[in-house]
């Protein structure tokens, strides 16, 4: 509000010098407003359909976990003999206990909810993510592969926003492995660069050349629309992952490989306060992009 304030008062000072000059610093200050208002309007509307879709995932998690209690207590009230009730009382041992954890990871987006950097820790956010994408990787026959270093400094994020970024990755490597495959997550503490990379690899189709230039551009897709599960299709995803990472004053970073594969990784600053407002967009320096094909 008050730099705000302060850069009005420097446009009316130059404006008395130099009337031209000053409206055209006026109107590329309006456009870099407006810009940064579009952007931030993006994000949230990418926001908007992640969240839509981690609650329809959650729901129809936690409605498996229930059917299958309630399919075992009617299995073990019918069976009068012990070994049927003890398989039917494990089953639904560990049905709750799967219950459990999608709740908690549940809890844990709310405690993350806050809109404000905060010290976090990239494993727990990695670990609630992919209890409620378990199931889901599951059916489409991806296997999942997490590796974290040992002592991983916290970060200064918001939580739920690099969760945004790591569900996109995630049903992207997903969406790109229709046959199924491995999926890799780590995360590596870079002490010289005082930051941790959360990296996603898939072994998918890959991203040509061509491509890899477009794919951060918003409304950019190959895909025909949301897939079965209701996910992907809007050519957000990336954009939204793209002004998260900058605005967390990191980095993202792809490399893929026809046919092979593709590893997005992000890079997160550790023990720094990120500025509040975002610098401004710099293509060349925020992304770095290869690619073998
Ligand atoms: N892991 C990946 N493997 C192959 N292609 C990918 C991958 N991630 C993203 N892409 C490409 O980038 C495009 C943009 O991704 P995204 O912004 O998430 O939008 P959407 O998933 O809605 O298409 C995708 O349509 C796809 O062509
Ligand atoms: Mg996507």
């Amino acid at each position: 509000m008050t730099s705000c304030q302060h850069n009005q008062s420097s446009h009316q000072t130059t404006s008395s010098a130099d009337p031209g000059k000053s409206a055209l610093i006026v109107e590329v200050e309006r456009l870099r407003h407006e810009n940064q208002a579009l952007k931030s309007q993006l994000t949230q509307a990418q926001k908007s359909s992640a969240i839509g879709e981690l609650v329809s995932t959650t729901t129809h998690e936690f409605n498996n976990v229930l059917m299958m209690i309630l399919n075992y207590a009617k299995i073990g009230l019918r069976n009068r003999d012990q070994t049927a009730r003890d398989k039917a009382f494990e089953k639904i041992l560990s049905a709750g206990q799967r219950a459990t954890k999608i709740t908690n990871s549940v809890l844990g987006m709310a405690r993350n909810r806050s809109e404000h950097f905060a010290p976090t820790n990239l494993e727990n956010i990695v670990d609630e993510t992919m209890v409620l994408l378990e199931r889901e990787l599951q059916k489409y026959r991806i296997g999942v592969e997490v590796d974290v270093d040992d002592n991983l400094p916290m970060v200064s994020a918001i939580g739920n926003q690099i969760q945004q970024v790591l569900l996109n990755l995630v049903i992207n490597a997903r969406q790109a492995m229709p046959d199924g495959g491995q999926l890799v997550i780590r995360l590596k503490k870079d002490v010289d660069a005082n930051s941790v990379d959360l990296s996603v690899r898939d072994f998918g189709s890959g991203i040509s050349q061509d491509k890899l230039r477009k794919i951060f551009e918003p409304y950019y897709t190959t895909k025909a629309g949301p897939d079965e599960s209701g996910k992907g299709g809007t050519g957000l995803g990336l954009h939204a992952c793209y002004n998260i990472i900058e605005a967390h004053g990191g980095k993202i970073r792809v490399e893929s490989s026809i046919g092979k594969g593709t590893c997005f990784t992000i890079r997160i600053p550790v023990n720094r306060q990120p500025p509040v407002i975002p610098a401004a967009c710099d293509e060349s320096n925020a992304v770095r992009i290869s690619a073998t094909v």
